[in-house]
């Protein structure tokens, strides 16, 4: 029985929809860990969540900005706290965990531990060099040309911007997180990387506003994380921060897996930790 994840599948991409298509458990007890960037549209997105419910004895996903877009081919066209609001409903029925259930406990080889899937967007204090507010750092990002689609697409609403809707999951979720039993060891999950180390090997540091919250720094050692899984970085690697273990498990746009030889391996083994 293996705790297993993956992110950012994007499967707009007919070569990543092949790949999707192809995730297969190692026995029918392994668990998946979906952490967000499966696709763009509610179809899609209901697509690959469904297939691969079918296949592990547990999925447990958190949305990434992607499935937060209200793209305008998209027949469901909610926006903000109501598109997410439709996307846990479709995962209930899916019986597909979300960050608004009850966190599931691992049993097997690892745990007992935490499963705890998280949403937590981002509030722009990732910023870049040489910038102290939200403002400098999106004239920064405006003027190297790096600015992410999510303003264009990803709707806070009701919220007034997508740092109040942060600043919101960040409070709502550190209170369910204090009050978890303290003997039990965690792992987060979170799209985005919930320190800030991970960004510094960025191509465009402009584009680390996007990426996460500085509100989570501690997060892995006050909830004592066994490990913390991310993606959307599209820069999948093992790191360790503070003696954590930290996993960025994504696939990544074809252009990018290809660049990088990728074939297969797509799924990271998170517990038992592998030795
Ligand atoms: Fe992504
Ligand atoms: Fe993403």
């Amino acid at each position: 029985m293996k705790l297993l994840a993956v992110s950012d599948l994007h499967v707009a991409y007919e070569e990543n929809r092949t790949i999707t298509d192809g995730l297969r458990p190692e026995s029918a007890d392994d668990w998946l860990i979906v952490a967000g960037d499966v696709g763009e549209t509610a179809s899609d997105i209901e697509w690959a969540l469904g297939l691969l419910r079918e296949r592990f004895a547990k999925v447990i996903w958190v949305p990434g900005n992607h499935e937060l877009w209200t793209p305008k081919d998209d027949p469901v066209q909610l926006r903000g706290v109501e598109r997410y609001e439709y996307l846990v409903e479709m995962c209930r029925r899916l019986d597909v965990v979300t960050p608004e259930d009850d966190y599931p406990i691992w049993p097997g080889e690892g745990g007992p531990a935490v499963i705890a899937p998280l949403f937590l967007l981002y509030d722009y204090t990732f910023r870049p060099e040489g910038t102290s507010n939200k403002e400098e750092a999106l004239a920064k990002a405006h003027a190297a040309g790096v600015v992410c689609t999510d303003e264009y697409f990803l709707h806070p609403d009701p919220y007034p911007s997508r740092e109040a809707w942060c600043e919101a999951r960040v409070e709502l979720t550190e209170k369910r997180l204090s009050a978890l039993p303290p003997e039990l060891p965690t792992v987060l999950i979170n799209h985005w990387p919930m320190v800030r180390e991970p960004t510094r090997v960025m191509y465009y540091p402009e584009f680390a506003q996007w990426c996460g919250t500085v509100l989570t720094a501690d997060w892995h050692l006050r909830f004592r994380s066994a490990c913390s899984v991310y993606g959307h970085l599209h820069i999948p690697r093992t790191t360790h921060y503070d003696d954590v273990r930290f996993e960025e498990v994504s696939v990544g746009y074809p252009r990018e897996w290809k660049k990088w030889g990728r074939t297969d391996g797509w799924l990271r083994q998170i517990l038992p930790v592998k030795p």
